[in-house]
């Protein structure tokens, strides 16, 4: 077995076998498979896709390439949530907190922004001092002193999927059914939970824009999840249009303050909600989605989930006083609004564009090494389905970078389309799939 008849298999449309997935994965951190060579891999794969027997194999072969957490001494089910990715989808920082302070213990491995995405990691890091680099022992204590803890991938959890995923960020092999499946799950597996609420973005600003995909995507996920014994649920949900009014990274730790005071815009409540729902329900917190969604609500309504937030966040060794206080943190030097040209209703956002747009702002990185700028960004003024009026402004653009201000603005006008008759509104929630 040579690493040049694997890819040839596989470019052929052949079935790799378990010992030739495991042989060139381990290969390739090895150094012996070149980038070259994994790349050839990654596109032969993103062509011929591969059979769930196959997928199973990559992810067991990338998780064979790190720990596994045991979380075992830990009382009670653990419980994660992973969304595929999205603009504006900052639910994890609001929900994670809400769902600890319920009782169920979340262990949460997060990652950065990737092309108009944006990340859990780079947003937590918005807030002065919050620490998201810790070691595996550190993460424990965490959970076992507050439920919760939140912190990036390390060098030991899964250390080829880090290595793959820079390459297929630049090989154009990221939209791929069975390498999303092995590279979400065999990070989630390595995490030591119990069960995964999967939320799987579905749009114009998602990896998969339609719902057929999506689903299929949801379905491989769980199938995996299963077979490794976990409990995993999917909600597909809309992301034809940002989650929220704001993006970027400080700006949606804003959006989540006002959202533990019960504040913020009802798409981002409402789906907030409902994930808490799922993980409470997987938690055995409680026995139906509908009490769970009370017992979501009430912990929003006591205060209770903002208090685990801020003992977490002080626990990370963030400055809480911030949280407390947000309009003390500093603002971008320039903000420009986006006005209306003509009047008539918001018809569709083309969120992928808005999402490239925060990224040229400073609020995500072109390269895997860029810093990013925690006041870059947007505030939305108005959605699919809201009236305007010519001149109204639509959105306010956020940055500390005068030369791109035209670009994007120019850029934003083409994202967004004005139509004389309102649009059909989706719903936020297209599909869940239970099992
Ligand atoms: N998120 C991941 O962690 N991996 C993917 O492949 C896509 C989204």
């Amino acid at each position: 077995m040579t690493p040049y008849e694997i890819i040839a298999r596989k470019r052929d449309g052949r079935e790799l076998s378990a010992e030739e997935i495991q042989f060139f994965v381990r290969a390739f951190l090895a150094g012996e498979v070149k980038d070259y060579q994994m790349s050839a891999f990654l596109m032969a794969v993103f062509v011929r896709g591969m059979t769930d027997r196959e997928v199973s194999a990559l992810t067991r072969a990338y998780l064979e390439t790190g720990d596994v957490m045991d979380l075992c001494d830990l009382p009670g089910l653990k419980i994660d949530k992973h969304s595929t990715g999205g603009v504006g989808d900052k639910v994890s920082i609001l929900l994670a907190p809400l769902v600890a302070s319920c009782g169920v213990v979340v262990p949460m491995i997060s990652g950065r922004g990737l092309g108009h995405t944006g990340g859990t990691l780079d947003k937590l890091e918005s807030i002065p001092g919050f620490k998201t680099r810790l070691s595996v022992q550190e993460f424990k204590k965490l959970l076992k002193d507050h439920g919760l803890a939140m912190m990036g991938q390390t060098e030991e959890i899964v250390p080829a999927d880090k290595r793959i995923y820079a390459l297929r960020d630049v090989t154009a092999t990221v939209e791929s059914i069975p390498l999303i499946t092995a590279s979400i799950m065999s990070k989630k597996i390595a995490e030591g939970i119990d069960g995964l609420v999967l939320d799987v973005k579905v749009g114009s600003g998602a990896f998969m824009s339609e719902l057929n995909r999506a689903r299929e995507l949801a379905r491989s996920l769980i199938r995996v999840g299963k077979e490794f014994g976990k409990q995993v649920v999917a909600c597909l949900t809309n992301m034809d249009q940002p989650l929220g009014n704001k993006i970027g990274n400080w700006l949606e730790v804003e959006e989540c303050l006002d959202g533990f005071h019960g504040k913020a815009p009802q798409d981002l409540m409402d789906l907030t909600y409902r994930l808490a729902a799922h993980m409470l329900v997987l938690g055995r917190k409680a026995g139906a989605l509908e009490e769970a969604q009370e017992m979501s609500r009430a912990a929003i309504a006591s205060g209770r989930a903002f208090q685990k937030f801020l003992e977490l966040a002080g626990a990370q060794g963030a400055d809480v006083s911030v949280l407390e206080k947000p309009e003390a943190y500093p603002v971008a030097r320039f903000r420009v609004p986006l006005e209306a040209w003509k009047a008539g209703y918001l018809s569709r956002m083309h969120t992928r564009e808005i999402g490239l747009a925060a990224v040229e702002l400073g609020a995500g990185r072109l390269r895997a090494e860029d810093p990013v700028d925690a006041q870059a960004g947007m505030i939305l003024f108005k959605k699919v389905g809201n009236q305007v009026q010519k001149g109204e402004p639509l959105l306010e653009i956020r940055t500390n970078k005068e030369t791109v201000i035209e670009p994007v603005v120019q850029r934003l006008k083409n994202a967004l389309v004005i139509t004389e008759h309102p649009p059909v509104q989706q719903p936020l929630v297209l599909e869940e799939i239970l099992r």
